[in-house]
C-alpha cells in the first residue's frame, strides 16, 4: 500500500503522487486506456472487502480515498501493506478541489462510490453528518467527477463509469405480503440515513440525465461478513455474546431483513461496473429474508457449538428485549431478478454458508474486534443503548 495525505488530506500533488501518476501513465501507454479505479470509502466494511477482492482478481490499481471516520480502518487492508497496486489517500469526498486534483493526477477510468455514513441508529441520534457526507459529499464528488470527465478524450470519456453504491432502505418498508422491492418501486425513505442515501441516488440519476455522466447505481440489502463494524446487528451479537453482555433485540425482534454475504455484493458491483447499462439502477439481494430474532438465535446456536460458554448454558440466555428503534422499518426484501437476467449475477453464498464463514472469521480475528472496540466505541454503545432498557 502506498499511503498519501496524512496531514489533513493533502499530498495529492506530492512527489510520491507524481511518481505514481507517471507509473500509471506508462501503463496507460502500454494498454491504450486508463487503467485505475478510484474507490471512495475503501477502508470501511464493504469498501475494504471490495478492494481486497478486486486486487485478488485483477492487477488494475486501486486509488482508495477515505476520510477514516470511526468506521474506516486501515487494519482491514493490512494484507496490502506492501502492495503498490493499492494507493491510499486520506481525504474527504466533500473537498471538491482536492478530489478534482486527485482525479486529474491519477486519471481513473471509473469511480466506485462507497463513502457514506451508514448506521441508521447514528443517523437518528445525529443526522447532520449524514446530510454532510451522503448528500453534500456525493454532490461534491459528482461535481469533481463531471469536471474531470468532461475534459477526457472522447474514447476515455465513453469508457468512464461512476458507480454509486446505495441501499434497499431508499424504498422504505414492506408489509408481510408485499412484493419485494424492484427497481421501479417508489422511494419512501424513513430514516435520516435512508433519506440521505435516497437524495444521493437522485443526484446521481440527475447527473446522468442532465450531463450524460456515465453512471450506474446499485441498491443492496443488508450485508454481513468480515470487517463488519460491531455497531451493526450481526457483529454486535457475536462480540456481546462472547463478552457475556446482553444481546439487544429492538422491539419484538420480528423485523425482517434480507441478508447478503459481502463478497457476493462485491461481485455484483464488479459485474455492474463491467456491463451495467448506463443510467440504470440494479437491486442486489440474497433472497434470504429473516427476522432479526431468527438471525440472533442462529448466531447463538453456532457459538454454543463452536465456543461453548465456560459456565455452561446457551448464549440465547443473554437475549434482552430493548426499546425499539424510532421509525423502525418492518421488512425489507429485494427482487434481484434484473441483475440476474441482464448481467447473470447470482449470490454464491447461502445464509448458512455465509454466516458460518462470518462466525469463524470473528472467532479467529478477536484482535481486530478488540482494536475497533477501543477508543470511542464505548461512548457509542453507552449513548445508543442508554434508555433502551426495560422494553
Ligand atoms: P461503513 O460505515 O463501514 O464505511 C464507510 C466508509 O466511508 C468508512 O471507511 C469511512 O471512513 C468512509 N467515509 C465516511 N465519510 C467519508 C467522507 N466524507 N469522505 C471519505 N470517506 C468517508 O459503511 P459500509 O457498511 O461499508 O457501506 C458502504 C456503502 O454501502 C455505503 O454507501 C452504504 O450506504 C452502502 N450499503 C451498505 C450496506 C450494508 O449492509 N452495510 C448495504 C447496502 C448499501
Ligand atoms: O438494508 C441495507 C442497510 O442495512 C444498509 O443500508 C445500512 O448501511 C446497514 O447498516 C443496514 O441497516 P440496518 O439498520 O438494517 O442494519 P443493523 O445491523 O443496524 O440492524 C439490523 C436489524 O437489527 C434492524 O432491524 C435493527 C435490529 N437491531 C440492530 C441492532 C444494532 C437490533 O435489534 N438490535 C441492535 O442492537
Amino acid at each position: 500500500m502506498v499511503r498519501c495525505g496524512e496531514s489533513g488530506g493533502g499530498c495529492f500533488g506530492s512527489r510520491m503522487g507524481m511518481r505514481l501518476a507517471r507509473m500509471c501513465h506508462l501503463l496507460v501507454l502500454e494498454k491504450g486506456g486508463l487503467i485505475m479505479i478510484l474507490v471512495t470509502g475503501g477502508a470501511g466494511f464493504i469498501g475494504s472487502n471490495f478492494v481486497l477482492d478486486w486486487l485478488a482478481q485483477s492487477d488494475e490499481p486501486v486509488l482508495n480515498l477515505d476520510k477514516l471516520t470511526y468506521a474506516g480502518n486501515l487494519n482491514n487492508l493490512a494484507t496490502l501493506k506492501d502492495d503498490a497496486r493499492h494507493i491510499f489517500v486520506h481525504g474527504d469526498i466533500c473537498d471538491q478541489a482536492k478530489v478534482l486534483e486527485l482525479l486529474q493526477l491519477h486519471k481513473p477510468r471509473a469511480i466506485v462510490h462507497f463513502a457514506a455514513e451508514s448506521h441508521v441508529d447514528r443517523s437518528i441520534l445525529g443526522p447532520g453528518e449524514f446530510i454532510n457526507t451522503n448528500i453534500n459529499g456525493t454532490f461534491s464528488l459528482l461535481e469533481a467527477t463531471r469536471a474531470y470527465w468532461s475534459a477526457l478524450p472522447e474514447a476515455e470519456k465513453t469508457a468512464f463509469r461512476f458507480l454509486h453504491v446505495s441501499t434497499d432502505e431508499v424504498y422504505g418498508t414492506l408489509g408481510p405480503d408485499d412484493a419485494p422491492f424492484s427497481e421501479t418501486t417508489a422511494f419512501a425513505p424513513n430514516s435520516p440515513y435512508s433519506a440521505s442515501k435516497a437524495a444521493s441516488d437522485h443526484l446521481v440519476r440527475s447527473y446522468h440525465h442532465t450531463y450524460g455522466l456515465p453512471t450506474v447505481t446499485t441498491n443492496c440489502s443488508n450485508n454481513y461478513g468480515p470487517y463488519h463494524f460491531p455497531e451493526k446487528l450481526i457483529p454486535l451479537i457475536i462480540a456481546n455474546a462472547q463478552a457475556g453482555k446482553p444481546l439487544p433485540i429492538y422491539g419484538d425482534g420480528q423485523q425482517v431483513r434480507d441478508w447478503l454475504y459481502v463478497s457476493d455484493h462485491c461481485a455484483a458491483i464488479r459485474r455492474v461496473l463491467e456491463a451495467g447499462r448506463l443510467g440504470e439502477t440494479y437491486n442486489v439481494g440474497g433472497w434470504n429474508e429473516m427476522a432479526n430474532l431468527e438471525v440472533v438465535h442462529t448466531l447463538c446456536d453456532m457459538l454454543d457449538q463452536q465456543k461453548p460458554k465456560a459456565a455452561g448454558g446457551s448464549y440465547r440466555e443473554q437475549i434482552t428485549y430493548v426499546k425499539d428503534r424510532p421509525g423502525h422499518d418492518r421488512r425489507y426484501a429485494i427482487d434481484a431478478r434484473k441483475l440476474e437476467r441482464e448481467l447473470g449475477w447470482k449470490p454464491a453464498e447461502t445464509f448458512q454458508t455465509g454466516i458460518a464463514k462470518t462466525v469463524q472469521w470473528y472467532l479467529t480475528n478477536q484482535a481486530w474486534v478488540a482494536d475497533v472496540q477501543s477508543g470511542t466505541y464505548a461512548n457509542w454503545v453507552a449513548t445508543n443503548y442508554f434508555n433502551r432498557e426495560g422494553a
